[in-house]
């Protein structure tokens, strides 16, 4: 959740952590912090509020000084968001200093245990434990090396830590444990990063380290070894994503940009995949497990949040086009079942960040169960990606805005390819792919109304309430149009499948709680208008989203957006757009910031 940059090098480390906090800051903002090491001292500065606000508090102190440093930028979970609570934190001498991602979950026993030992601590965090209880074996014997291996010998939970000592001017400390961690490997120098997005212009080569490793890293030398200090190999990846893909450009906010690269999106999650004159989808992720995906009998799907609604939509490509029952489950949820499965059931994780801690944890049970795991992952190299047996990236490039939109869209091209990987009956599928080509101009073509939904933003943004319907592939469309208008825009909205509606959310029907209707002209689209028309009977006020050409509509909705004609397992690809625009619209005519709603972050790295 919270971000973690570090640097040793020859540069000045400060504007350098500040432009990789504020790369992080989507994925915490409650509060940020450096610490900078200079001639054997560390100097740590924190402020309550976003980077910028640390920045400003800098601007009118002395610039701080110093070749090595670290940063972070947090997200509550132990101590309310202050600047005590604000990492970096330190021991009782101001020689050690901390930053560390995750929980510490027997922080409360080392707590009182340190105490007792006479250590003052000055925060409500579970992190200030880290640099207390070095310090602590420091007392006992003074070599900074076997007090950090003793205290993270000590430690339970998930972590990641970077860690700097006052007294080793020239190196940087960090390990890991379920909570993820890149090295920048640089010339001359090298930075730290929880997420590769903030090394993006720094550096294109990482190491990911694995969990248990410790890494000592000075401008010139990286090591690993484990926690028994025996050295570990690593190896350097080459990131793809480009300085420009992680700025805004001309768009006032991430969230805009990214759904306005949904086309481009789409087209690179298929490119060089699919071949529709032959028939063929190609996905080289799988083919070393190809043999043994050919018996799969049942697919589970694991994911949280949008990801999740990804899935739904995948449970019913894989049973239409696969022929193979699916079920999808929240990763947060999966775990606690006791599910006998049998031969042949395999378990696909869809993250974005491949670092979501209850899909991975998801994804380790699948594994206890002896299941092949796949993932459908955004970003490269990350721990989802890594820990599943294979798997199809997305290719969506970086997604920096919290709320995910375009990579809805590179998961839902991932699963259409993966059906058809898995279809024995190939007599649907080359229409299924003529049509998936198609789909990026079809989404240019709503983008192109984008005046038309800001315009009907205006018209909804006061309701305080909002009802999503949909039947079938447009039923997680309609979770999914409900989650990104309650994320963004604070309003109530639920999503339900429209014939569910009259066992409860018809109660609430008024002309104050309007529905969105997502009815493309489809197989269900009449049982969609009889729904309506219990609505209409009721007042309430209905807004829907129906296909080019549909004139019987109008009559009903008080307002109609229309989208271009596909093939009903497409549609998601299509009905979701206006739907990622009108929050993104109502979001902003209501004042919010888009880019960083409040209390969310980006990658959910807690449990
Ligand atoms: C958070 C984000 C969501 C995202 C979810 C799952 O809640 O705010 O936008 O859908 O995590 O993230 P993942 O990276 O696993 O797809």
């Amino acid at each position: 959740m919270c971000g973690i940059v570090g640097y040793i090098g020859k540069e000045q480390s400060l504007p350098i952590l500040l432009n990789g906090l504020k790369a992080l800051e989507y994925r915490g903002y409650d509060s940020a912090g450096v610490a900078i090491g200079d001639k054997g001292t560390i100097t740590i500065k924190k402020a309550v509020g976003q980077v910028k606000v640390l920045e400003s508090s800098l601007a009118t102190d002395h610039p701080i000084q110093g070749t090595i440093g670290i940063g972070h930028t947090r997200w509550a979970t132990h101590g309310v968001p202050n600047e005590l609570n604000a990492h970096p934190h330190s021991d009782c001498k101001g020689r050690i200093a901390v930053v560390h991602n995750g929980i510490i979950e027997n922080y409360k026993e080392l707590k009182t245990y340190l105490e007792n030992h006479g250590h003052i601590f000055r925060s409500d965090t579970d992190t200030e434990i880290v640099p207390h209880l070095i310090e602590d074996f420091l007392n006992k014997r003074n070599n900074f090396d076997s007090a950090l291996f003793d205290a993270l010998k000590m430690i339970r939970g998930a972590y990641a830590l970077v860690i700097m000592d006052a007294e080793n001017p020239t190196t940087l400390y960090a390990t890991k444990r379920s909570s993820p961690l890149v090295i920048g490997v640089g010339n001359n120098e090298n930075f730290l990063a929880s997420d590769p997005s903030a090394l993006i212009g720094k550096t294109k080569d990482v190491i990911y380290l694995n969990d248990g490793e410790v890494a000592t890293i000075t401008s010139e030398n990286i090591s690993v070894v484990n926690i028994e200090q025996q050295k570990t190999s690593f190896e350097i990846v080459r990131l793809e994503w480009d300085l420009e893909q992680s700025q805004k450009g001309n768009f006032p906010h991430f969230m805009l940009k990214e759904i306005f690269e949904g086309p481009e999106v789409v087209r690179s999650t298929f490119r060089g995949r699919i071949k529709s004159e032959d028939n063929l989808v190609k996905l080289g992720g799988l083919d070393q497990v190809r043999d043994k995906l050919k018996d799969t009998k049942r697919i589970l799907i694991l994911a949280c949040g949008t990801s999740y609604y990804a899935g739904l939509v995948g449970e019913y490509l894989f049973e239409e086009i696969a022929g193979i029952p699916t079920e999808v489950h929240f990763a947060s949820e999966f775990r606690y079942r006791e599910e006998p499965f049998d031969e042949g059931t395999i378990a696909i994780v869809i993250s974005q960040s491949g670092e979501t801690a209850d899909t991975l944890a998801a994804l380790h049970k699948a594994k206890e169960y002896g299941l092949m795991t796949l993932s459908v992952v955004n970003t490269v190299g990350s721990t989802i990606a890594r820990e599943s047996d294979a798997g199809v990236y997305n290719h969506a490039g970086p997604e920096i805005g919290v709320a995910s939109t375009k990579s809805f869209l590179s998961q839902l091209t991932v699963l259409v390819m993966i059906a058809i990987y898995f279809s024995k009956d190939k007599s649907k599928t080359q229409l299924i792919l003529e049509e998936l080509e198609k789909i990026p101009e079809k989404i240019e073509k709503i983008l192109a109304q984008s005046e038309l939904l800001k315009k009907l933003a205006e018209k909804y943004n006061h309701y305080e309430h909002f009802l999503f319907l949909g039947r079938r592939y447009n039923y997680p469309v309609a979770l999914e149009g409900a989650l990104k208008l309650k994320e963004i825009s604070y309003m109530h909205a639920e999503g339900y499948g429209a014939g569910e509606m009259k066992h409860g959310p018809i109660a609430m029907i008024s002309p104050d709680f309007p529905t969105m209707a997502i009815v493309p002209h489809n197989s269900v689209s009449e049982k969609m208008m009889s729904n309506l028309e219990e609505i209409k009977a009721r007042k309430g006020t209905l807004f829907a989203i129906a296909t080019e050409g549909d004139t019987t509509i109008a009559s009903l909705a008080n307002d109609v957006f229309y989208i271009p004609k596909t093939i009903e397992p497409l549609e998601p690809l299509l009905t979701v757009v206006p739907l990622q625009l009108f929050a993104y619209y109502v979001g902003t005519q209501r004042g919010f910031d888009v880019d960083k709603p409040r209390n969310l972050a980006k990658s959910v790295t807690v449990e």
